[in-house]
C-alpha cells in the first residue's frame, strides 16, 4: 500500500475548497459588477468601456469554460435538458463576445450590443441560480460540491495564470 508521506504536498486550494456552487455564483457576481461599472461610464468614455469589456470577456469566457469542463458534465448527470441548454447558451454569449470585440468602442451600436450580452447573461445566470443549482445541489450534497469546488478553483486559476 502505498502511504503518503507527512509533508507530502497539499494543495492549499484543497485545504480551502469552495462549494462548487458558490465558487461559481461568486463569478456570477463579479460579472454583474462590471457590467453595471461599464453602465456608469459616461458616453464619452470609449477607452474604459473597451478596458473594462476586456475583462468581462476574459472573465466570461474562463467562467464558462470551467462550467463546461468540470460542472456541466455531472450536471448532465442531474438534468439534461437544462445542461445542454446551458451550453447552448454559453455558444450565444460567445458569440456576441465576439461580435463586440469586432466592434469599435465608439461605434454607436456598440453599447446596444453589450445590452443584449449583458441580458443573455442574465437570463443564464437566472436559470442556472433558480434552477440549475439548486437541482444539482440536492443531488450532489456538501462533501461532493467541494470536491467539485476545489477542482473548478485550480482549473480557473490555471486559466488565469495563462492569461497573465
Ligand atoms: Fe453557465
Ligand atoms: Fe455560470
Amino acid at each position: 500500500m502505498k502511504k503518503t508521506t507527512a509533508k507530502a504536498k497539499t494543495s492549499p486550494v484543497e485545504n480551502e475548497a469552495p462549494d462548487a456552487i458558490k465558487f461559481l455564483e461568486a463569478q456570477h457576481r463579479e460579472v454583474e459588477d462590471l457590467f453595471k461599472k461599464m453602465e456608469d461610464l459616461s458616453d464619452r468614455a470609449h477607452r474604459s468601456r473597451g478596458v473594462i469589456f476586456e475583462e468581462i470577456a476574459h472573465k466570461l469566457s474562463h467562467h464558462a469554460k470551467i462550467e463546461e469542463l468540470i460542472f456541466y458534465p455531472e450536471g448532465k448527470e442531474v438534468d439534461k435538458d437544462l445542461t445542454l441548454e446551458a451550453y447552448e447558451e454559453h455558444d450565444v454569449v460567445k458569440q456576441m463576445i465576439a461580435k463586440i470585440k469586432r466592434t469599435e468602442t465608439s461605434d454607436e451600436t456598440y453599447m446596444a450590443k453589450v445590452t443584449v450580452l449583458k441580458e443573455v447573461v442574465e437570463h443564464h445566470v437566472k436559470e442556472e441560480e433558480e434552477e440549475y443549482f439548486p437541482k444539482t445541489r440536492k443531488e450532489f450534497g456538501d462533501e461532493h460540491l467541494k470536491e467539485l469546488g476545489a477542482k473548478l478553483k485550480a482549473k480557473f486559476d490555471k486559466l488565469e495564470a495563462k492569461q497573465a
